[in-house]
């Protein structure tokens, strides 16, 4: 049976912890293992993270953090996990996603790697202006 989550949140610091929360206490009740829900607290944490930072230079505004819970084609479980905001968005993606680029001098740069690592699949969607929504998928490996 599809399962599914939606949360929208003020772009605040404080705010990455709740969505972190939310999605993993979603996916365990899906059955995932502790050990996969650790890797999407990691993915979650940095494109909520991301929103929080980078999307709204002049302030805040909404991001919006959905989990959904189906069986792919082959009858194994999968989790979709969408994190969504209506900001500056993401010029040039394939740079954005190169370790160690960042725009923020002190900053690491190596959100979307971790995303890409821990996930299964990392897809991302920006406009100027218009926002980012970032799609990781995460399978399940027993059910
Ligand atoms: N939601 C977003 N809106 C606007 N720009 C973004 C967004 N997410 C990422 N970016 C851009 O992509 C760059 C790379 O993101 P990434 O998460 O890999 O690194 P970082 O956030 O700069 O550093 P770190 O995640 O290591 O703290 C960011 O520096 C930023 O310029
Ligand atoms: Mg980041």
């Amino acid at each position: 049976m599809k399962n599914e989550m939606r949360l929208t949140l003020v772009s605040i610091p404080s705010n990455v912890a709740v969505a972190r929360i939310a999605v993993a206490t979603f996916a365990a009740s899906q059955g995932f293992s502790v050990a996969e829900i650790e890797e999407i607290k990691v993915a979650v944490s940095e494109a909520v993270s991301n929103s929080v930072l980078h999307a709204y230079p002049d302030g805040t505004g909404e991001v919006t953090v959905r989990a959904i819970h189906e069986e792919n084609e082959s009858g194994r479980g999968e989790l979709v996990v969408e994190v969504m905001d209506h900001g500056t968005g993401i010029g040039d993606i394939a740079k954005a996603k190169e370790p160690g680029y960042s725009t923020i001098p002190e900053h690491m740069g190596l959100g979307f790697s971790f995303m890409e690592s821990f996930m299964d699949s990392l897809f991302l969607e920006s406009q100027p202006e218009k926002g980012t929504l970032v799609r990781m998928v995460k399978r399940q490996c027993r059910q």
